[in-house]
């Protein structure tokens, strides 16, 4: 059975991402930070479904936390799976904040740092010995690295950082068998940044190629293929899962 870590995955893209990963037959570590419940009912959901999940607190924006987070996916890996290392990771965790340049304060800027482009990269590399060889690293960035939205200027800012660090980690990494890629979703219903409403709902669909904004599990359903070797030759590359978002 292949594991995967997905972080993040107790709302939203990373719980759809866990449970169809599940259904492709993979082994789940679910992480959470402030959903606790949440992450249980993924996991419950998946193994009422027959597959297999576990779920670990993580704030992806504290590194000191890392080294226990490693240790309890070490032990886990163990106890729940049976093995001694896991295949793959998804950086997914985030959280989204509007406001404009003008206002960002650098508490403000520093927290989307943290969580979007320094958890991951730490995160990463506290991981990559526990992963084997053969591997793959989804990192999930933005299409707004691609078209600029007013007010979330360091989101996508460090959105784009993931996404040049998506091909550093391809470079680095590809000696040992490990893919790297990213993926961009578009606007999709979910609980970020407060959700969707409908106004801001029915503009973004006007703007996208199949008329609608996205559902989690047309992210999720992604990052599933992606991770199997269908798609073993894609490799360093970013992936807009948009619907066709402002083309
Ligand atoms: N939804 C969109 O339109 C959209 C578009 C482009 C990119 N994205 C990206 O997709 C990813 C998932 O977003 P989503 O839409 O699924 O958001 P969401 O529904 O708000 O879920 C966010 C997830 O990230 C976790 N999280 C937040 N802060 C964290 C932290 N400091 N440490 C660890 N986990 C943390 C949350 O865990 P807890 O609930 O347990 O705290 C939750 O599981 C994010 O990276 C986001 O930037 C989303």
């Amino acid at each position: 059975m292949k594991i995967v870590i997905i972080t993040g995955s107790s709302r939203g893209l990373g719980a759809s991402a866990a449970i169809e990963c599940s259904r492709k037959g993979m082994g789940v570590v679910v992480t959470y930070n402030s959903s606790p419940d949440k992450a249980g009912e993924v996991v419950k959901e998946i193994a009422q479904s027959g597959g297999k999940a576990v779920a670990l607190k993580l704030d992806v924006g504290n590194t000191g936390s890392f080294p226990a987070f490693r240790d309890a996916v070490a032990a886990d890996l163990q106890s729940v799976f049976g093995r001694s290392d896991f295949d793959y990771l998804v950086n997914n965790a985030g959280y989204g904040l509007f406001n404009p340049i003008t206002t960002v304060t650098e508490e403000q800027f520093d927290g989307l740092f943290n969580v979007h482009l320094k958890g991951p990269f730490f995160l990463t590399q506290i991981l990559l010995p526990l992963m084997a060889d053969g591997g793959q690293i989804i990192n999930v960035t933005s299409a707004t690295t691609r078209v600029a939205t007013a007010g979330v200027a360091p989101y996508a800012a460090f959105k784009g950082g993931l996404e040049v660090l998506t091909r550093y980690m391809a470079k680095e990494f590809g000696g040992r068998g490990i893919r790297a890629n990213s993926i961009a979703p578009g606007a999709i219903r979910t609980e970020l940044g407060g959700g969707l409403n409908d106004e801001f709902e029915s503009i973004l669909a006007g703007q996208t190629a199949l008329g609608r904004v996205g559902e989690p599990a047309d992210v999720g359903g992604v990052v599933a293929s992606l991770l199997s070797n269908d798609n073993c030759w894609i490799n360093a590359q970013n992936i807009e899962v948009a619907g066709g978002y402002i083309i």
